[in-house]
């Protein structure tokens, strides 16, 4: 997966600029930067949410724009902030990740995201439950595993990770750390973070500010850089 010399504009104004980034399968790429550096607009290339004004977005060295959009979507998992659950049952809502799924796939996707256990304890029908129904309601961090599963299940090779800012509890935290471990084994991930934890664990930082790469490192060698991720991190993360 690469961002070749990859330039940006929604109108006039350049929003990225020589962006050049390229990953591997396995790899985690953390995205870091003041709001309105231009992370979400990075992301969103690759799925061709939009494209590119200049340069080029590859996926195993093909540009995008000229893959077949059903082919492009398979390979582009997403969770995000908002967490897009349908008015459906639990399994279907899982099962969105890959409608052919079988329901023991199901079940091992919501295992591995940490989501089986309150699904059958909490929910009135279980995975039969209906999201939509009055008196289903599910925390902040129940959705986002419900999101976890489905792109668990989903099994694509890029993993796109928009972390919420928004505290979870730590129960809650916890368990969606660990099921977005299993979530990026062995993809090429890229994240959004907001979460110390994982800057730590990402392969590669990469600061962005006003749609440029200001610098890209391990968070050890960015805090001895001295530059925009010190302070970043001086203001945002440090706990
Ligand atoms: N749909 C849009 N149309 C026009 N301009 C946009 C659009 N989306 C974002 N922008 C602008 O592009 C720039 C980058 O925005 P982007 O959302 O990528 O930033 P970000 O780094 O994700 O910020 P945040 O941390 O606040 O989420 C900003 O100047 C923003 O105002
Ligand atoms: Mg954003």
């Amino acid at each position: 997966m690469e961002f070749r010399d990859v330039t940006f504009s929604y109108q006039d104004e350049n929003v990225l600029q020589g962006i050049n980034l390229s990953a591997k399968r396995g790899d985690v790429i953390a995205l870091v930067g003041p709001s309105g550096a231009g992370k979400t607009t990075l992301v969103s290339l690759i799925s061709r949410f939009y494209d590119v004004t200049g340069g080029a977005v590859l996926i195993d060295g093909h540009d995008v724009r000229n893959v077949r959009l059903t082919d492009l979507l398979r390979q582009v998992a997403l969770v995000d902030q908002e967490t897009t659950l349908f008015n459906d049952t639990i399994a279907n809502n899982i099962r969105y990740g890959k409608p052919d799924a079988s329901d023991a796939e199901v079940e091992a996707a919501a295992r591995a995201a940490f989501a089986h256990d309150f699904i059958v304890d909490l929910l009135p029908e279980g995975y039969a439950t209906n999201i939509g129904d009055r008196g289903v309601r599910l925390s902040g961090g129940q959705r986002q595993r419900l999101c976890i599963a489905r792109a668990i299940l989903k099994d694509a090779p890029i993993l796109i990770l928009d972390e919420a800012t928004s505290a979870l509890d730590t129960e809650s935290e916890q368990m969606v750390q660990q099921a977005l471990e299993n979530l990026m084994a062995n993809r090429t991930t890229f994240v959004i973070a907001h979460r110390l934890s994982t800057i730590y664990r990402a392969d590669r930082i990469v600061v962005l500010e006003n749609g440029v790469i200001r610098e890209s490192g391990t968070h050890g060698e960015l805090l001895e850089a001295n530059g925009l991720y010190r302070k970043l991190y001086d203001m945002q993360f440090k706990e």
